[in-house]
């Protein structure tokens, strides 16, 4: 079950969970895009409705899942949104609330109803979106990092707890990816979409930029058996972002201070 799979990353990871042999369910709010992809994706993929805003279309979506194929191997939490911006002084709190319930109470609302399923078949693996924002500070916008890092924590207690029942639980940490999410969750133009490429390659220390698959990969091992011995871990896919400069770009900054200092 991909929880936001109906664009970008989780649209990436549905395509490339049927390729490997996966029976996926694709679930959203856009109706449209999500029955084109499942159709796209062919098989028994399919697209089940939800706002993650909502417990109850969570719970509705993981129960037609579990009814569906008698089991649930992985649920993907990976609804989101850029959120309400603005410094730390002026943000409304309507704005904050809107933010936080899908960046933060959806990843919960589907870890919480996962967890109800995995726990009775005695196996199952969850695996939630958050960021590199959430990792270090400076990466995006207050709310959307500190949901981000909420839910690298979310992952860590509920995989503590459920590891007894032989549920793991996990996160990736996405580096800039070129989605829809920066364009208010509007599909980008080809054009839109090259631009954009082009501006990440130089954003990280691999000079290339990050694809939706690179992303869908990692979910892929996550997801796997190879991964069984993994849990409560946050998984940095980000090119090397998070590394910082390289030291010869701090260098030249200390070397700056120095000729400042002996001049
Ligand atoms: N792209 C990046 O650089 C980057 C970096 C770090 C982390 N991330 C995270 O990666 C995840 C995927 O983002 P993306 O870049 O692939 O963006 P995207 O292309 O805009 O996809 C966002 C997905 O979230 C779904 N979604 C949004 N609000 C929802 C809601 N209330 N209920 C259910 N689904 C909802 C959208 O589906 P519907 O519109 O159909 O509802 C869509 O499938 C997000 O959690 C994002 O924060 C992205």
């Amino acid at each position: 079950m991909i929880i936001g799979g109906t664009s970008g990353i989780g649209e990436a990871t549905a395509r490339l969970f049927k390729t490997e042999g996966s029976k996926v369910v694709i679930g959203g709010r856009n109706d449209t895009r999500g029955t084109k992809i499942a159709k796209e994706c062919g098989g028994e993929a399919s697209f089940f409705h939800v706002d993650v805003v909502k417990e109850a279309e969570v719970e509705a979506a993981v129960n037609f899942t579990k009814d569906k194929y008698g089991k649930i191997d992985c649920v993907f939490n990976n609804a989101g949104y850029g959120g309400i911006r603005g410094n730390v002084d002026s943000i409304p709190s309507d704005g904050f609330d809107k933010t936080v319930a899908v960046l933060y109470r959806g990843v919960f609302y589907g870890v919480k109803h996962a967890a109800r399923v995995m726990k009775e078949q005695k196996s199952g693996c969850i695996i939630n979106t958050g960021s590199v924002a959430g990792v270090s500070a400076g990466y995006s916008s207050l709310v959307y990092s500190s949901c981000k890092a909420a839910v690298m924590h979310l992952t860590r207690m509920a995989a503590i707890e459920l590891a007894e029942h032989n549920v793991r639980v996990n996160c990736i940490c996405p580096g800039a990816i070129p989605t829809p999410i920066f364009q208010g969750g509007v599909e980008l133009s080809d054009a839109k979409l090259e631009a954009l490429k082009k501006l990440f390659s130089g954003a990280q220390p691999l000079r290339r930029s990050g694809l939706p698959v690179d992303i869908a990969n990692a979910a892929l091992w996550l997801a796997s058996d190879e991964s069984s011995f993994m849990t409560g871990q946050s998984v940095v896919v980000d090119g090397g972002l998070t590394l910082g400069r390289r030291w010869e770009e701090y260098n030249d900054h200390f070397g700056q201070i120095r000729s400042l200092l002996q001049s």
